[in-house]
């Protein structure tokens, strides 16, 4: 039997689920129940039927659908699988900005530990933040971890003040205008379609700014047939199946997430033969850290 049968019938025996993100390798990708964006997959974990899920992702992601679904056993392929901006806040520091400001909101972006959500008002994704802080009724945004996903959010909800923090993710920081305007160049008929996470540089040269499904869902709708794409060349994958004819180019430094890269289908199969790499919250971290995702979901609808 080669891997994927083995995994497929480990997966029926066990009552397990398969989910993954747009970054994780191609082979991961092929064999998923569930694909898609940080915020289509926390939605998704939450009506799942199965006992188990195996949550081929960054430790945020698998750690969010513990809390969201306590009673499910989570699984992750890797352990040490992290994402870098998940850690660049501080409770200090949200503390601090609760003093100087009476009328703020802490809004936290999915992409962080479940410590730091423990602290914030509500979370969002990059697929929801605009709709969220928008419906929120403060006047000031604390939005941590990210300094670019709050400045694109800022740009678009001109009637709110935003207080910025310094993380930022170091993949999507790499991206370069040069070598948008390099590609550009050698393709002066593709639409740039970006992250923003991406620095704000990045996005005043783009044609379209989004999450990850936000930017497979317009290369898939847009008439154009050739696209830069300035996020981590995982999408590719969903790209080209979704649109065998069209054409898919990246800078010339192609933005890897080495984290995500680590979740292998050996590592599916491992933690499926054996239960290993179980995400485990306390009640009190979970109670704390459930509040500002549930919140996020209601103010997604
Ligand atoms: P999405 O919200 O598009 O899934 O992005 C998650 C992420 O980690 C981007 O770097
Ligand atoms: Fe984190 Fe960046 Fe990797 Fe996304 S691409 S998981 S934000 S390090």
């Amino acid at each position: 039997m080669d891997i994927i049968e083995q995994i497929k019938k480990l997966k029926k025996e066990k009552n397990a689920v398969i989910l993954a993100h747009y970054y994780v390798p191609d082979e991961v990708q092929a064999i998923a129940d569930y694909i898609g964006d940080s915020y289509y997959l926390s939605k998704v974990a939450v009506d799942l039927k199965e006992q188990t899920i195996v949550f081929c992702g960054v430790s945020f992601m698998g750690e969010s659908a513990k809390i969201l679904n306590p009673k499910k056993t989570v699984l992750m392929p890797d352990m040490t699988a992290d994402c870098a901006m998940a850690h660049m806040a501080d409770r200090e520091t949200i503390q601090e900005m609760r003093k100087k400001y009476d009328d703020l909101a802490v809004v936290c972006y999915i992409n962080s530990t479940a410590e730091l959500k423990q602290y914030s008002d509500v979370c969002v994704t990059s697929a929801n933040a605009v709709k969220i802080v928008k419906a929120l009724p403060n006047k000031y945004i604390f939005f941590i971890p990210d300094r670019n996903l709050a400045h694109y959010v800022a740009s678009q909800v001109p009637e709110k003040e935003f207080v910025y923090n310094t993380g930022y993710c170091p993949v999507h920081e790499k991206v370069q205008v040069e070598e948008i305007l390099e590609a550009k160049r050698m393709h002066p008929e593709a639409e740039v379609l970006t992250h923003p996470e991406c620095a704000e540089a990045v996005l005043k040269v783009s044609d379209y700014i989004g999450s990850t499904s936000g930017i497979i869902r317009y290369a898939e709708e847009s008439p154009k047939q050739e696209f830069i794409i300035c996020t981590e060349n995982g999408v590719r994958y969903e790209l080209k199946k979704r649109n065998p004819g069209k054409k898919f180019y990246f800078t010339k430094t192609e933005p890897v997430c080495h984290d995500m890269k680590k979740v292998t289908l050996e590592k599916i199969l491992q933690v499926l033969e054996t239960g290993e790499n179980e995400v485990f919250v306390t009640d009190e971290l979970r109670e704390n850290s459930g509040r500002p995702l549930e919140k996020m979901l209601e103010l997604a609808r």
